[in-house]
């Protein structure tokens, strides 16, 4: 087994990465539960992966009812915030309890959140099943629902007690859904380790094939990528956790764009992206053209929109950046970019003109 330490003083917690770790889900969470039951909330999606926790638990005497969400994103909710958190009420959660979050990234950030305000605070546990949920959001602390105004804004951190990934669960996930979780790790090699976006480009067709071993590799070399950005900067104060939205602030005018539907999804617009803003920093002569390059050609060789032409979108440069406007990162007026020296040397620029990324996005492919 892989463990991963996060370090964040009296909110550290581990993740606990080995394929066929769900089976052995009781046995670990045993210590958590002190004879306490934990309710698990999933979604219809999940169902041979609850079939298999449940086991677990059971097998390691700890009681769990199981409540079950609708999948999707419309479930990051008041309305499904109101029914969980009346459903854990009756259940009889107490502060010290926990509370399992078994699915993707809307389980995770909504079981998170009702966690985070359920008698001022419960525990929780993440046991990730999509690529995207391993590598990025269930590890962090980000919490929360959307909102009329936008996604993301309702929330809260508040770190899991644990978190439980078995790679092995991926091998159900939909190719497309793997693919754009393969986006976010690629992502950790592009911010601040070159050697890992070469490790990338040799080994992500075979991760997505289904090798085993690259996927236990990349997802807890993602992993301790993730750990150590959130031990620096927990709260996303320093601009360093900032790093980690690389390709997101033109990655969510696509997704706006594409009314943030199955027509693009988020790792996929993340893709782009991140092509867009390698593209921006060589055009602004910040990055070698060869390694904006060598990004959109590695999107390209797994299957993933290297710019706007390949994601769909045929928006024009204003209405891009009106959605650009909107983005939750906007402050004063200003939104902050991540833009590059090179591949694996990302940087947080607070100055960059709208106009510029107006111009650059006008000349682009559609
Ligand atoms: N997914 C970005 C973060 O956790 O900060």
């Amino acid at each position: 087994m892989t463990i991963v330490p996060v370090a964040l003083g009296a909110r550290s917690y581990d993740v606990m990465i080995e394929a066929g770790l769900l089976a052995r889900a009781g046995d670990v969470l045993a210590p958590l539960s002190r004879g306490r039951p934990m309710p698990i909330v999933a979604d219809a999606n999940v169902a041979p992966h609850l079939q298999r926790l449940r086991s677990s638990l059971d097998a390691a005497g700890i009681q769990s009812e199981t409540i079950i969400i609708p999948a999707g994103e419309k479930s990051k909710s008041w309305a499904t915030l109101e029914s969980l958190t009346d459903r854990l009420l009756e259940l009889g959660v107490e502060r010290g309890d926990h509370v399992i979050a078994l699915g993707g990234g809307v389980i995770g950030d909504l079981v998170g959140f009702a966690t985070a305000i359920l008698k001022r605070g419960c525990g929780f546990v993440q046991i990730p099943t999509t690529l995207l949920s391993q590598v990025d959001s269930s590890v962090g602390g980000k919490t929360g629902i959307n909102a009329r105004a936008g996604k993301n804004l309702i929330g809260a951190f508040h770190q899991p007690k644990v978190v439980l990934i078995d790679p092995r669960v991926l091998d159900t996930l939909p190719v497309r859904e793997l693919r754009a979780g393969y986006a976010e790790v690629v992502k950790y090699g592009l911010i601040d380790d070159a050697d890992f976006f070469s490790w990338c480009e040799e080994h992500g067709a075979a991760l997505l094939a289904g090798d085993a071993e690259a996927r236990t590799y990349a997802i807890a070399h993602s992993v301790r990528a993730k750990a150590r950005i959130v031990g620096e900067d927990e709260f996303e104060t320093t601009g360093r956790r900032a790093l980690l939205n690389l390709g997101h602030t033109f990655g969510h005018a696509l997704e706006a764009e594409a009314g943030f539907s199955d027509r693009l999804l988020h790792g996929e617009a993340v893709a782009a992206g991140c092509a867009l803003a390698f593209g921006f920093s060589a055009a602004h002569g910040l990055c070698p053209m060869q390694d904006a390059v060598r990004v959109a050609a590695h999107w390209q060789a797994v299957g993933l929109p290297n710019g706007l032409a390949a994601a769909g979108i045929t928006a024009s440069a204003e209405q891009l950046v009106e959605h650009m406007r909107h983005d939750k990162k906007a402050s004063g007026g200003q939104i902050p970019f991540l833009l590059a020296r090179g591949i694996g040397q990302t940087y947080l620029d607070k100055q960059v003109s709208l106009e510029d990324v107006r111009s650059f996005l006008a000349i682009q492919p559609r």
